[in-house]
């Protein structure tokens, strides 16, 4: 009797043990991807807040507030004012803070949506690969003052992230010309 309690026992131990590990690798097999790419946009929203990306890349309203209907859309163009003629090592930029004047030339903030005339054709590593070089897929350098020495070390995570976020953006036509 008692060897019987036994036998049933580890029978019991054996079961609930291979029933946990079917489950575990029933989980792993079934675990979509969405949520880990849901994670990665989430990160890369406070990034994108902390970077100050909208400072630059959101077009203003006429109070100075971001004009969230096309956020991060960049230079409105033929719609914003140019920055104004500056001396030689000065710096300007236009009322709405989308484009900047110096010895550089004028570059204009680009459209982040994911819009065909923005970096709606960009792959992930396009995105990844302009961050830490400096030059875009088209082969621009890109300009002061976008803040290419700070993003540049940034973990590659974090930066997919931020194009992960970007990607979720509601996509503004607005193309820009120039440099
Ligand atoms: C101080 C202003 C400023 C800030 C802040 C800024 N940018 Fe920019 N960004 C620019 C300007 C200006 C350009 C265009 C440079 C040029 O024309 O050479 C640009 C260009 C870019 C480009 C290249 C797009 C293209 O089509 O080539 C990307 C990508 C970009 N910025 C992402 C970001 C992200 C992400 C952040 C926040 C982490 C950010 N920027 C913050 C000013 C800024």
């Amino acid at each position: 009797m008692r060897r019987g309690v036994t036998g049933f026992a580890v029978l019991a131990v054996v079961v609930i043990a291979v029933a946990a590990a079917a489950g575990y690798w029933a989980g792993r097999r079934s675990t979509p991807q969405a949520p880990a790419a849901a994670e990665s946009a989430a990160r890369g929203a406070q990034l994108v807040e902390l970077g100050g990306c909208d400072n630059c890349h959101t077009p203003k309203l006429p109070d100075g507030s971001l004009d969230m209907s096309r956020r991060l859309s960049g230079y409105q163009e033929g719609v914003s004012p140019l920055p104004p003629a500056v001396a030689p090592g000065q710096v300007s930029a236009n009322p709405d803070f989308t484009s900047f004047r110096g010895d550089w030339g004028v570059s204009k903030a680009r459209n982040l949506t994911p819009d065909a005339t923005g970096i709606g054709g960009w792959s992930e590593t396009q995105f990844i690969q302009t961050l830490k070089t400096g030059v875009d897929p088209s082969g621009m350098k890109l300009m002061p003052p976008m803040p290419i020495m700070e993003l540049e070390n940034a973990p590659e995570a974090d930066l997919a992230a931020i194009y992960n976020y970007l990607r979720t953006l509601k996509p503004v036509a607005n193309k820009i010309t120039g440099m």
